[in-house]
């Protein structure tokens, strides 16, 4: 069974697809936050940045008229129901393993509890970690969602995550970002 690494599940063509509507920038900036919670809450931080890295994919675009329309978004967004479904086919079909994957969709699932009826959510720890890791880089009016950055930088900063992760765990590092 092969375990993907974040650039490999950055550079599949789903995630490309996908990841570009929410913004590149905050998929990694949450990836980044989400390894440092992680630690705190002693979460496997590559489960947790694998989650925060994918966790806005399933967002649609809701504009009317040209502008973003929050009373649509509102009214009908189910963004972490498609992200969790879209996270799940591309880590199975990138070799994840099942409970892996399945671990991993639902804490895209639980990110957030705004499509859901108002009640409250016991979330597990690795849950937990990438809500607080979204919520670390959200910026007023979903303004997080548009910043940008050239795809080679994106790489290096996704490849030195995974190095992190690999260091973290006490495993040889097995990529070099320079
Ligand atoms: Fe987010």
């Amino acid at each position: 069974m092969h375990k993907p690494t974040l650039l490999e599940i950055f550079n599949h063509p789903k995630t490309q697809k996908y990841i570009q509507r929410s913004g590149v920038v905050h998929a990694i900036a949450s990836s980044y936050h989400a390894f440092k919670i992680a630690q705190r809450f002693g979460v496997d931080p590559e489960l947790a940045c694998k989650a925060a890295l994918l966790h806005d994919i399933g967002h649609y675009t809701w504009y009317r008229d040209g502008e973003w329309d929050f009373e649509l978004y509102k009214a009908n967004d189910i963004h972490a129901i498609k992200g969790a479904e879209r996270a799940h086919k591309i880590l199975i079909q990138l070799g994840e393993k099942r409970e892996t994957a399945k671990e991993i969709s639902l804490a895209i699932l639980l990110h957030t509890d705004s499509y859901l009826p108002q009640g409250s959510l016991h979330l597990s720890p690795l849950q937990k970690v990438v809500k607080l890791a979204d919520e670390a880089d959200e910026e007023p009016n979903g303004n997080h969602h548009y910043r940008t950055i050239v795809h080679d930088k994106a790489v290096e900063l996704i490849l030195k995550l995974d190095n992190k992760i690999q260091e973290s765990k006490g495993e040889k590092t097995f990529q070099q970002t320079s």
